[in-house]
């Protein structure tokens, strides 16, 4: 049916009012855009500013404690520089950050800095079940793999391997962006890993391959199972230390947290040490193969990379362990920064406060 021509001109009028109010609600985000443009540059001049006075109190406090200055007062001060550096800390993941180099060369100098907490938790947790997911698959493929010798079928397992991989450093490098406390090894030992992987993929399928080749896939086998492990101690470390966040009586809560803490740790460190092992032995067996005649480079460079890796992650994971325990005071100040920001906001918004929790 046809429309009559005075409605379709009044239609037309009345789409125009819409569209100036559209147009005027267009100019007020506009404006504070470039009003939150203008806070957040200030925001960020003087959390630097906060943070280089802050380092220079702190290494004049060092001098004083040195001279036999009132230890009262000293430590007195070093408490509120740390609660301080934690509500910094607070502050500073709520304002955009300048991409690493790594950032630049793949997207450019787009944008990736997440504002609100809770897409950062999201995208940490997508992080986490895109690791499991894949490990998943790469579990099904090792099996395969084991199961039959088919060429093409190896290959795609290896593919996935440098995909996945050369994923996780983007990845990683964008948690990075956003405040995330990975340790640099673990972005370095994910490098290596896609070097690594793009080295099997093209090693020629002869000899020294086929008698390194099940090997490869049982150790395979193993590191899904550990990653799945990895999966439920950080997925339940996330959800922890989130809901910690939102809670009141912190003394309570964060002993609780770090108990579990240590059970998780305690379970899942014998698993990380048998993996480390295993990747010493990939080592050994490679480098006992590189003797062979058929030998091609590729054989010696892998031998190389496993050791690395094996170095890297057994003092690494030494080294990280012990200092899990000591951070419990630093984390208390940062939870409460966290809860403060956030009472502050409900104040703010005359929101109603979240619910006491214990
Ligand atoms: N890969 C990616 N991210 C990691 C990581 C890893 N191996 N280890 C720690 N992180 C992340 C944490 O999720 C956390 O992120 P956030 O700041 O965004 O919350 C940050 O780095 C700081 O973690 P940290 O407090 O140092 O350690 P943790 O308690 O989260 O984990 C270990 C400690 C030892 C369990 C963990 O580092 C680990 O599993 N390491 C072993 C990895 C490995 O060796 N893999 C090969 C197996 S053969």
């Amino acid at each position: 049916m046809c429309a009559s021509p005075t409605s379709i001109f009044d239609d037309w009028k009345e789409l125009t009012e819409d569209f100036k109010e559209l147009e005027t609600s267009n100019r007020t985000y506009l404006e504070k855009l470039d009003e939150v443009d203008k806070v957040q540059k200030k925001c960020i001049e003087h959390v630097g500013k906060q943070k280089y006075r802050l380092g220079i109190i702190s290494r004049n406090l060092k001098e004083l404690k040195k001279n036999d200055h009132d230890k009262g007062q000293v430590e007195e001060l070093e408490n509120k520089i740390l609660k301080r550096t934690a509500h910094l800390e607070e502050i500073e993941q709520t304002l955009p950050k300048k991409n690493g180099v790594y950032l630049r060369i793949i997207l450019g100098n787009v944008n990736v800095s997440i504002l609100n907490k809770e897409a950062k938790f999201k995208y940490k947790d997508d992080y986490e079940k895109f690791k499991l997911v894949l490990s998943i698959i790469g579990f099904i493929f090792a099996i395969l793999n084991l199961c039959v010798r088919f060429r093409a079928l190896e290959l795609c397992n290896i593919f996935l391997l440098v995909w996945y991989y050369c994923t996780l450093t983007i990845r990683e490098s964008i948690l990075k962006v956003n405040g995330s406390k990975i340790k640099g090894w673990w972005r370095l030992h994910h490098f290596i890993s896609t070097v690594a992987a793009a080295i099997l993929l093209i090693w020629p399928d002869q000899t020294t391959w086929l008698e390194f080749r099940n090997q490869f896939m049982w150790f395979n086998v193993y590191l899904s199972v550990v990653q799945y492990l990895q999966f439920i101690y950080q997925r339940g470390q996330l959800y922890r230390l989130k809901a910690l966040g939102e809670r009141h009586n912190m003394d309570i809560t964060i002993e609780g947290f770090h108990s579990w803490m240590s059970r998780g740790l305690s379970f899942l460190i014998p698993f990380l040490f048998v993996g480390y092992i295993f990747q010493l032995y990939n080592a050994y067996v490679l480098y006992q193969l590189s003797f062979y005649p058929s030998a091609t480079w590729h054989i010696k460079v892998l031998s190389w990379m496993f050791l690395v890796l094996f170095i890297g992650n057994a003092t690494t994971t030494t080294l990280v362990i012990p200092s899990k325990f000591k951070e419990r005071v630093k984390q208390r100040y940062k939870l409460m920064s966290q809860v403060i920001l956030k009472r502050k906001k409900f104040l703010e918004t005359g929101a109603k406060e979240p619910k006491k929790t214990e």
